[in-house]
């Protein structure tokens, strides 16, 4: 498993997935950030107490420093200008970058990737995870015919056993995107490796890389329902994290954690 620390500094957190992937030669380019700011908010961000709107401050701000060190190797190209003490060859981002925010839950990312991207261009995809399967059902999509970025930041709160993912990135390079980086908040090792496995070429940027998926599919620790939480929406069943299972969803759930273990299988 390839993991690249942005900063300085070990992680705990990715010990157990080293540990369960070691057989695994698959590349997995995951960048946890160990941005003493990002861990700080995330505390409070995962804390059950964190009412609503504090959470979608949290997420625009996280969103905010993990865009930073995502664009970090964004090409850019001379561009003349003049300062007020004469004239240089300033810098300027090169390539157009689509945000492709995952609804509901990847709306809450979308403002703080926009304050370093202003000219940014927005294409909302549609998915939810069917509850018992957990498998992605498309339900929004309006892209153009042909890709009109070439770079695209996928922005989903959450990569829990990997499928929106994979949807998301068959979506975007059927449309032609030439360049693709996930960025999420809380990863699960089960979504990483899903997703690494799929598309070896997507980075991915998380502030987070946790535990396991419990038997629901909720990363543990985690958060809960990310779109719960942003959206004060907590009547529906998906906002039980650690209520009662389902067979099928179990059955998923340890079929990705025997795929980790053991990825011939
Ligand atoms: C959540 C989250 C991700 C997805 C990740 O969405 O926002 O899109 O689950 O899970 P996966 O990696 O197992 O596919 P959810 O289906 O809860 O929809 P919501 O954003 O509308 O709440
Ligand atoms: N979606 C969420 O909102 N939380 C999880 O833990 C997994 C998927």
């Amino acid at each position: 498993m390839k993991i690249i620390v942005a900063g300085s500094g070990t992680i705990r957190a990715i010990a157990n997935a080293e540990r369960r992937t070691q057989n695994d030669r698959t590349p997995m380019p995951l960048n946890v950030s160990q941005h003493p700011l990002v861990a700080d908010k995330l505390a409070i961000l995962r804390d059950r107490r964190t009412e609503p709107k504090k959470f979608r401050e949290l997420v625009r701000e996280l969103t905010w420093l993990l865009g930073y060190e995502a664009t970090a190797d964004l090409a850019t190209r001379p561009f003349p200008i003049e300062t007020p003490l004469g004239p240089m060859t300033a810098a300027c981002l090169e390539p157009r970058v689509g945000l492709i925010p995952i609804l509901r839950a990847g709306l809450g990312m979308v403002d703080g990737m926009l304050e370093l991207l202003p000219t940014a261009e927005v294409w909302h995809l549609g998915l939810y995870r069917d509850e018992r399967t957990l498998k992605p059902v498309e339900y929004y999509n309006k892209l153009p015919d042909a890709a009109t970025v070439q770079v695209c930041l996928v922005l989903d709160t959450m990569l829990a056993t990997g499928g929106s993912a994979v949807a998301t990135v068959d979506i975007l390079k059927k449309w032609g995107a030439a360049r693709i980086k996930q960025v999420s908040l809380i990863a699960a090792p089960e979504g990483v490796a899903t997703l690494s496995r799929a598309h070896p070429d997507v980075d991915i940027h998380v502030a987070a890389l946790d535990s396991h998926l419990n038997e629901l599919g909720y990363i543990v620790p985690g958060l809960g329902d990310a779109g719960d939480r942003q959206f004060g929406t907590f009547a529906g069943p998906s906002s039980e994290p650690g209520g009662g299972s389902n067979d099928e969803t179990a059955e998923v759930v340890r079929r990705l954690q025997r795929h980790l273990d053991d990825p011939a299988s």
